[in-house]
C-alpha cells in the first residue's frame, strides 16, 4: 500500500459529492487536492471544507481545447479521479424517443473522459492510477427505465478503462461502479423516498454516502496491485 503524502491527485468533478469528498480524503492524507469542475465559484465554496493542501482547475471536461488549457499548466500527476460528470436524471428518454441529440449527450462522460485521460498520460506518475467512474446500472439497469443510452455510456466508460489498464501499465486504471449514493444529483424528496427504500430493501439498510464512495477511491489509489478493476460499491443493490 502507497500513502498519499505529497502525492498530487487531480480530481475531475471535486466541487460536489462524491468528487469533494475523495477531495477532502485526500488532503486530510497529506496528498495535494487538485480540485477540477467547471465553475470556479462552486470549487471556491467546496475547497472551504479542505483540510489541508489544494488547488483550483476550473475547466470544462468536455471542451477539448478547455481541457489543452488546463492540463498545460499542470507539471505533473500521481492520481487522476473522475467523477465527473453526473447528468442522469435530465437525460431519461425512451429508445424510441431519443433523438441524436440526447444519444449525444447522454455519452458525453465518456467522451470527456477520453479527453481528460488523453491530456494527463504524459503527465501521469508511472507508479501513479487512473480512477473512472461508472454506475451499478452496468449490471442492474434502474427499473425506472428510460435509461438504456445512458447506461451504455457507462459502460463505454468501464470498457474504454478496462482497456487502458492494458495500453497504459505500468500506471494503474481502474472504474468504481457506485450504487445510489445520496448527492447533489438527487433532489431532497427524491432522497427521503431513497433512504426509506434503502432502509427497507438495501442488504446495508441505508443510502451510500460521498464518504463510504469516497473511501473507495482511496483504496484504489493506495492499494499498488489492483488494476484493471470494477469495484462496485452498491451496498449490495445488485443482490436484491
Ligand atoms: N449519486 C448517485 O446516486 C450515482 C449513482 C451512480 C453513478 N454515479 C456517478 O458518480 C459520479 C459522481 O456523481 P455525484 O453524485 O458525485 O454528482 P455531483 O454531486 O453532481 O458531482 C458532479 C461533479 O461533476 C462536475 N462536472 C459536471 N460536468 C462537468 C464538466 N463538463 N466538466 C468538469 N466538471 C463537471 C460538477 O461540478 P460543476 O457543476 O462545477 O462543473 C460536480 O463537481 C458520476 O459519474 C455519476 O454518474 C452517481
Amino acid at each position: 500500500m502507497e500513502n498519499l503524502k505529497n502525492k498530487r491527485v487531480l480530481i475531475i468533478g471535486a466541487s460536489s459529492g462524491i468528487g469533494k469528498a475523495i477531495a477532502q480524503q485526500v488532503a486530510q492524507q497529506g496528498g495535494i487536492a487538485m480540485m477540477a469542475s467547471r465553475s470556479l465559484e462552486k470549487l471556491q465554496e467546496a475547497s472551504k471544507d479542505i483540510d489541508g493542501v489544494f488547488e483550483l482547475y476550473p475547466f470544462d471536461m468536455l471542451n477539448e481545447t478547455d481541457v489543452a488549457n488546463t492540463f498545460n499548466k499542470i507539471e505533473s500527476i500521481d492520481h487522476l479521479v473522475i467523477t465527473a460528470v453526473a447528468d442522469e436524471n435530465t437525460l431519461r428518454s425512451s429508445l424510441k424517443n431519443s433523438t441524436k441529440e440526447i444519444a449525444e449527450k447522454s455519452l458525453q462522460k465518456f467522451w470527456g473522459a477520453m479527453f481528460c485521460c488523453r491530456a494527463a498520460v504524459d503527465k501521469l506518475s508511472k507508479n501513479g492510477s487512473i480512477i473512472l467512474t461508472s454506475s451499478i446500472a452496468i449490471y442492474r439497469p434502474s427499473s425506472a427505465g428510460d435509461m438504456s443510452i445512458l447506461t451504455a455510456g457507462h459502460g463505454a466508460v468501464t470498457a474504454f478503462a478496462t482497456a487502458l489498464a492494458v495500453e497504459l501499465a505500468p500506471i494503474r486504471v481502474n472504474v468504481i461502479a457506485p450504487g445510489v449514493v445520496s448527492t447533489s444529483v438527487w433532489s431532497e424528496s427524491q432522497k427521503d423516498n431513497l433512504e426509506k427504500w434503502a432502509n427497507e430493501k438495501l442488504l446495508v439498510k441505508h443510502l451510500g454516502s460521498p464518504e463510504e464512495l469516497a473511501d473507495a477511491y482511496i483504496s484504489l489509489m493506495t492499494n499498488t496491485y489492483i488494476t484493471g478493476s470494477i469495484l462496485k460499491v452498491d451496498g449490495g443493490l445488485t443482490l436484491i
